[in-house]
Order: C-alpha cells, then sequence, then structure tokens
C-alpha cells in the first residue's frame, strides 16, 4: 500500500484521467476525494470506489470559483481532518487557433487551468503545512514543455502557466515540507480528446509523434501520479515529468 494513511484530493475526477488517478490512489490505501463540477458521475465513480472496498468520497469542486475550493476543502478536512495529496488534475480546452478564439474563451481557458490549480494551491498549502508536509501533484501536459504543432495556442499557453505555477510553489514551499511537481502527458484517449481521435488521420497523426509508438493509456498517467504522491518521491521536487512515450525527446 504504497498510500497508506493518505488523504488525496484530485479535482476533475469524475472521469478521465482524474478518475484513473483517484481510483488508483484509493487501490493503494488513501482516503481519496473526488472533486468535481459534474456531480451524478463523481457520486456513481465515488459509490463504485467504495463498492470495492476502498475509501472515496464525491465532493463539488469547481475549481475556477474561491469559494467552493473553500467549501470543498472545508468538507474534505471535516470528514478526513487532513490533506497530504492535491492533484490539480481538472483542466478543458477549447480547441480554436488563435486567430478565432474570443476572449470569453480565453478567460475560460485561463479560468479553469491556471486560476484552478492557483486557487487549489493557495487553499492547501496551510491544510499541508499543518500535517508537516504534502504533494501537490499539477496536470500540465507535453504543451507545458514545447509549441505543438496539432495544438492551438491557448493551450499551450495556460500548460505553460501551470509548469511555471508548479516551479515557484516547489522552489518557495519545499521549507514547509511541500513538494509540487508537474505530470506532462502527450495524447491519451479520455472524453477530453474524444472527438479529435475519431478523425483517423488525426489519430495517426497522433500516433505517428510518439517514438514508442502507442498513444498513452491513462494508467501510464496514473502510475506517474502514484510515484509523485507516494514518499518514493520525497526528494522529487519541481520537477516537469514527461508521459510522453519520448514526444518531447525528438
Ligand atoms: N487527454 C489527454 O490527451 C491529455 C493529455 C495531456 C494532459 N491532459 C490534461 O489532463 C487533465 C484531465 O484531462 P482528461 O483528458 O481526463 O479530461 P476529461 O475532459 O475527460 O475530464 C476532465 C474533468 O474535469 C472536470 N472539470 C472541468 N471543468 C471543471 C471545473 N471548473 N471544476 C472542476 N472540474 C472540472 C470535468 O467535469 C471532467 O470530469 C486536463 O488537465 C488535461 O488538460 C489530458
Amino acid at each position: 500500500m504504497r498510500l497508506k494513511d493518505k488523504v488525496a484530493l484530485v479535482t476533475g475526477s469524475s472521469q478521465g484521467l482524474g478518475l484513473a488517478i483517484a481510483r488508483r490512489f484509493a487501490l493503494e490505501g488513501a482516503r481519496v476525494f473526488l472533486g468535481d463540477i459534474k456531480e451524478e458521475a463523481g457520486r456513481d465513480a465515488a459509490a463504485e470506489l467504495t463498492s470495492r472496498g476502498v475509501k472515496a468520497w464525491f465532493v463539488r469542486l469547481d475549481v475556477s470559483d474561491e469559494e467552493s475550493w473553500k467549501a470543498a476543502l472545508a468538507a474534505l478536512i471535516e470528514r478526513a481532518e487532513r490533506l497530504d495529496v492535491l492533484v490539480n488534475n481538472a483542466g478543458i480546452n477549447i480547441r480554436k487557433p488563435i486567430e478565432e478564439m474570443t476572449v470569453e474563451e480565453l478567460d475560460r481557458m485561463l479560468a479553469v487551468n491556471v486560476r484552478g490549480p492557483f486557487l487549489g494551491i493557495k487553499h492547501a498549502l496551510p491544510l499541508m503545512r499543518q500535517n508537516g508536509g504534502g504533494s501537490i501533484i499539477n496536470m500540465g501536459s507535453v504543451c507545458s514543455l514545447i509549441g505543438h504543432k496539432f495544438t492551438p495556442e491557448a493551450y499551450t499557453t495556460v500548460k505553460g502557466a501551470v509548469s511555471q505555477l508548479t516551479r515557484s510553489v516547489a522552489v518557495r514551499y519545499a521549507k514547509d515540507n511541500i513538494r509540487a511537481n508537474v505530470l506532462c502527458p502527450s495524447t491519451v484517449e479520455t472524453p477530453l480528446v474524444q472527438e479529435v481521435m475519431k478523425d483517423p488521420e488525426r489519430r495517426k497523426e497522433r500516433v505517428g509523434e510518439v517514438p514508442l509508438g502507442r498513444l498513452a493509456d491513462m494508467e501510464d498517467v496514473a502510475s506517474a501520479a502514484l510515484y509523485l504522491a507516494s514518499d518514493e518521491a520525497t526528494f522529487i521536487n519541481g520537477v516537469t515529468f514527461p508521459v510522453d512515450g519520448g514526444v518531447t525527446a525528438w
């Protein structure tokens, strides 16, 4: 049990990568809170996990809203009394090139993908400090590291910001034994990319860019998150961790 006695909050975990990470954490002994705006799916996911004998709860959380963070973390503390791991996974992608994107769309991208983790960290730091430390895992992308020819500008902008936010927190809060790292997956087949992946040409492009010759699997990302959350990674801090089969090593 690699996360025994730990309490984790995973945002955007009613489906996709967040759910895969939450499931893996719970199976490794953590008490896990699934935070999302999709309430029904989140409650079903938590119930499915609980039915396997692990500890999981759904908590409504809109990461772009500070009051929602306060309420979700208060509910978590009331039940679990501590927070050890925060996975800022919730993210959206409005797939429009810069010349077509409206200001409202850009603001929505920033609100969920940047304001979200920023507020999560703001409110998690004091809780982690109380326990003598913690692990913050932010969900970046290969777009945190490179300009990606298949991905429009707004997504690369927000994922780049996530990696700088992570480095800043890693450097400034290490004194409190709080580590922060960013996971940088290449394309993973989740509901987020379903539309893109329906097109055989675009699927071919995405697979073709990966030296290992396949798309990332949700479990590839969950395994990396598990490592960063666990005590095996107690000296890993401020890292941008590609889970990309070599995409960014070209
Ligand atoms: N799928 C990929 O190819 C891929 C690759 C690299 C990085 N990522 C990143 O991984 C993360 C998860 O992606 P996914 O593919 O699982 O996406 P997804 O669309 O399948 O799931 C995202 C989840 O986030 C939730 N969410 C959206 N807005 C929210 C908000 N304001 N507050 C709380 N929850 C909210 C959604 O309800 C959903 O459950 C995102 O940050 C994404 O950018 C995905």
